[in-house]
C-alpha cells in the first residue's frame, strides 16, 4: 500500500485510509517479463510460507512423505525448470529482464555448465535469501520508527542534511551513520533469519561441552542480539549503541550470520534499506493506527519472523513532526504496550 503514494502526496492529500504495511512484505514487485516463471517462483514461495510451523526444521520439504502441498510444490519446481530450459536452450526470446538469463551469464562467465537445475537453485536461494529478508528488516524498522518519535526524528534529520529529499545512494553511506545505526538496532532486534542450523565439521568444546562432529546446531540471533551479557538494555530501540562502531564484534550480533557462508547480499541489502527507508521516511510520516495489536510471529520456515496480523499506518506527507506517528500499540513488540490490548 505504500507504494500507492509512491509519487507523492498532493497538496491537501495529508490523510488516507489506512494501510498494512505488511503490504510491503507480501506483495514483490512488479512482474515485467515471463509472468508464468514468476508465479511459479511465487507459488512456491507462498507454499514454503504456509507451511505448518512443526515442519520448520526440516529444510527440504519435498522428502516428507505425505505432504499436503508435495504435488503443489512439484508442479511449481516443474514450471520454473521448464521455463528456464527454454532460456536456457535458446528456444525463448531473452526476456526485457530476467534474473534468469542474468544468473545463466555468470554461470557461463564461471565456465560452470549451462544446467538448467543449477539456475534454478541460484533464481530460488536469491529470491529465498534476499526478498523476504529486506522486505522484512524494512517493515520492522518502518514500525519501530514510528513507535519511537525521537530516534525517527534524529534519522530524519541526517537524512535531510546529507541526502536533502533525494533517494541516498550507496555514496552518502559515511555520512548516514545515524541510518546505519537504525539498520543495525532493527536487524538485532528482528534478525531476519531469527536462527539457523549449524553441523560441526569435527570434534568441539562449546562453553564446557564436548560435541561430536556432524552434531546439529541451532545458533540463534533473535537470543543472542537480546541477550543483556552483550547489550545493556537489550529490549530497548536504541540505534545510538552502533554509532561509533560498524558491528558488534562480540559474537552475538550475527544478523548476517558469520563464516563462509555468511551473508553474500549483506551490501546490497544495506543500500536497498538505505534508498527505500531513506526515501519513504524523508517524504512520509507513517502514523501508527491506534490501539492495534501486533505480535512478532514466525513465518517462512520458522525463521523469518513477521510482525501479525500487520501493521495500519495512515500515510501523511513528511511534516517533520514524527511525534505524530507515534501511537499506544498493544503486544510484544519492541515499543508497544506489553500484556495489554485484543
Ligand atoms: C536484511 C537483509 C538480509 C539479511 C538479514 C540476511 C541474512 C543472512 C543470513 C543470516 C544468512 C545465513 C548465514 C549463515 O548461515 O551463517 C544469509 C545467507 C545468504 N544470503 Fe542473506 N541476508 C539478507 C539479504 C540478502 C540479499 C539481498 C541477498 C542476495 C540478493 C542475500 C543472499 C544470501 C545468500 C545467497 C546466502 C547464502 C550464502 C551461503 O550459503 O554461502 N541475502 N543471509
Amino acid at each position: 500500500m505504500v507504494g500507492r503514494h509512491a509519487a507523492g502526496p498532493g497538496p491537501g492529500d495529508h490523510r488516507a485510509d489506512p494501510a498494512d504495511l505488511q503490504g510491503l512484505h507480501v506483495r514483490r514487485g512488479p512482474r515485467r517479463d515471463r509472468p508464468d516463471l514468476d508465479a511459479a517462483v511465487d507459488l512456491y514461495i507462498d507454499i514454503l510460507e504456509s507451511l505448518p510451523r512443526r515442519l520448520a526444521t526440516t529444510l527440504v520439504p519435498f522428502a516428507i512423505p505425505g505432504l499436503a502441498q508435495r504435488g503443489r510444490l512439484r508442479e511449481a519446481t516443474a514450471t520454473i525448470d521448464a521455463r528456464i530450459r527454454t532460456i536456457a536452450d535458446g528456444t525463448a526470446a531473452p526476456p526485457h529482464y530476467s534474473l534468469a538469463e542474468a544468473v545463466l551469464r555468470e554461470v557461463e562467465r564461471a565456465g560452470l555448465p549451462r544446467d538448467p537445475e543449477l539456475v534454478r537453485d541460484f533464481v530460488l536461494q536469491l529470491h529465498f535469501a534476499g526478498l523476504t529478508s529486506v522486505a522484512s528488516t524494512i517493515v520492522w524498522s518502518l514500525l519501530l520508527l514510528s513507535l519511537h518519535p525521537a530516534q525517527a526524528r534524529q534519522m530524519l534529520d541526517q537524512l535531510h542534511e546529507a541526502a536533502g529529499g533525494r533517494v541516498p545512494t550507496p555514496e552518502d553511506v559515511k555520512r548516514l551513520p545515524y541510518v546505519e545505526a537504525v539498520l543495525n538496532e532493527s536487524i538485532r532486534l528482528y534478525p531476519a533469519a531469527a536462527w539457523e542450523f549449524k553441523r560441526t565439521l569435527g570434534p568441539l568444546d562449546l562453553g564446557g561441552h564436548r560435541l561430536p562432529e556432524k552434531s546439529q546446531l541451532i545458533v540463534a540471533p533473535w537470543v543472542t542480539q537480546r541477550s543483556p551479557r552483550s547489550f545493556e538494555d537489550p529490549l530497548l530501540f536504541r540505534p545510538e549503541r552502533f554509532l561509533g562502531r560498524a558491528d558488534y564484534d562480540s559474537g552475538s550480533f550475527l544478523p548476517w550470520g558469520t563464516g563462509e557462508r555468511s551473508c553474500i547480499g549483506k551490501s546490497l541489502a544495506r543500500n536497498a534499506f538505505r534508498s527505500v527507508v531513506g526515501g519513504i521516511v524523508q517524504r512520509f510520516r507513517l502514523d501508527l493506527v491506534p490501539d492495534q495489536h501486533i505480535e512478532p510471529h514466525p513465518g517462512y520456515l520458522g525463521t523469518r519472523v513477521l510482525p501479525r496480523p500487520g501493521v495500519l499506518v495512515v500515510l501523511a506527507a513528511q511534516d517533520g513532526d514524527t511525534e505524530r506517528s507515534a501511537a499506544r500499540v498493544h503486544g510484544s513488540v519492541v515499543g508497544a504496550v506489553p500484556g495489554t490490548g485484543a
